[in-house]
């Protein structure tokens, strides 16, 4: 879904007093092993957008020399940064937006013992979702999906990958992903979206969960292909969703029909992933369990394994996916919210981070290269998003802390005051209001 951007009163906008820049610029993309470290930092500088891209990005003296802006500072919006930091806007590359119903049920039951399987097999879960999405109107879900949006937006993120999943019909799905699309129309940052059919095996098919997947493949992927509603397909390979089997046929669907692939897999049990590789997935999402014999493979390969420690955090796991096992092994990662109402509803990249400094292990450097540049090559839009560089969009987001480790420092603590998408300001309502 590509944005245009109207002129307004000033055509550019000059970020000034920034304390620490932190480009992502440079390097091949995506990152991986000590690379994924390199954070371009750059002290007391400035970033000046207009058209909606970055003009140029740097120290603060230099640009303030600049014959241009010295001639042109009339036609220039100035954002005083306050000695903060300025990261690119966040990439949030997995979430589910499209519910109408926090899982409290689910929740309470955690609580008292019940395990996220357990409660599945007994019609809780992702089940339970969708009867209510099922009957809400495409308006109220839009509206269900722009509030998400908003909320990550004011966590510092600009760009998202947002699935169905909760509609497990033909109709309800088409519902969901149009919802998808108005609530993208509506905000400011950019959508990629994703079908998600094969999310589990809805009631009605409980006892042929086969023609389901001849229905995912047959008729709803080629309809929405048609109607050009996703940009990708997305299956849930794990016990008690889909097999590797159906996995592969879905994905092989989404192919056929134009669509590019991502799958959920090994968030409970392995499963081998050469079968889903083949299908050239832009990532693999969750991977908590992988094989030793998939390493190589991912390693040399451009999917991104994207891991969402949230659900692991809200779903109470002792366990974390093992990041410094994949980076070390060369593979590239990705972090993501997993933004859902059963495993993890929230907007926070930045909690996201501070879970993998603390649970994973990962640096914060690591951190914010996980939600920025890597996580725009899950995206596939690493040509525009994800780094702060000349030619690129100019999304930006505006931390109240002086030190870029602080952002996973202060944990579910908002500390992102300022946002910037297409180079315009955006008006940040409070979590209060
Ligand atoms: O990514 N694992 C599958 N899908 C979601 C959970 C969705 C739900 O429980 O509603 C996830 O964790
Ligand atoms: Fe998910």
């Amino acid at each position: 879904m590509v944005k245009k951007y109207a002129p307004n009163r000033f055509p550019y906008l000059l970020l000034t007093n920034i304390g620490q820049l932190i480009t992502l610029r440079g390097g091949v993309t995506p990152r991986r092993g000590s690379a994924l470290k390199e954070i371009g930092l750059i002290e007391d500088a400035a970033v000046l957008c207009g058209g909606g891209k970055i003009i140029s990005a740097g120290p603060e003296r230099g640009l303030f020399l600049d014959p241009w802006v010295k001639k042109n500072r009339r036609r220039v919006q100035e954002l005083d940064c306050k000695g903060g930091v300025v990261l690119p806007g966040l990439v949030d590359c997995h979430t589910h937006p499209v519910f109408a119903e926090p899982r409290l049920v689910d929740f309470e039951k955690r609580i008292t013992g019940a395990t996220y399987e357990q409660i599945a097999a007994a019609g809780g879960g992702i089940r339970s979702s969708v009867a209510a999405v099922r009957k809400a109107s495409g308006k109220s879900l839009a509206e269900k999906v722009l509030d998400g949006f908003n909320g990550l937006l004011r966590h510092g993120t600009t760009t998202v990958e947002a699935k169905s999943g909760y509609g497990l019909s033909t109709e309800a799905e088409i519902k969901s992903l149009e919802a998808i699309r108005e609530a993208a129309r509506l905000w400011p940052g950019t959508v990629r979206s994703t079908l998600l059919a094969a999310h589990v095996v809805p009631p009605e098919f409980a006892a042929k969960p086969d023609d389901y997947v001849a229905k995912v493949c047959d008729e709803i992927i080629p309809l929405v292909a048609r109607k050009k509603l996703a940009d990708y397909v997305d299956v849930f390979c794990e016990r008690g969703a889909f097999t590797l089997e159906q996995s592969e046929k879905i994905l092989g669907a989404a192919r056929r029909h134009g669509l590019q692939t991502r799958a959920h897999v090994g968030q409970f049990t392995p499963s081998r992933l050469n079968g889903l590789l083949a299908h050239k997935p832009a990532s693999l999402d969750h991977m908590d369990c992988v094989a030793a014999e998939d390493i190589a493979a991912l390693a040399t390969g451009d999917t991104v394994a994207v891991l969402l420690p949230g659900a692991n955090y809200f779903l109470g796991h002792r366990e974390f996916p093992d990041a410094r096992r994949l980076i070390d092994a060369g593979v590239p990662i990705a972090l993501a919210t997993d933004y859902n109402p059963g495993t993890s509803p929230t907007p926070s990249l930045p909690f996201i981070m501070s879970l993998a400094c603390t649970h994973m292990k990962m640096s914060p450097e690591e951190a914010l290269a996980a939600c920025t540049v890597n996580a725009a090559c899950a995206l596939q839009i690493e040509k525009q998003k994800g780094s702060i560089q000349p030619g690129k969009d100019a999304d930006l987001a505006i931390f109240d802390v002086k030190d870029y480790r602080e952002i996973a420092y202060w944990f579910a603590w908002n500390r992102c005051v300022e946002m910037v998408v297409g180079g315009e300001k955006q008006p940040l309502t409070s979590d209060l209001q």
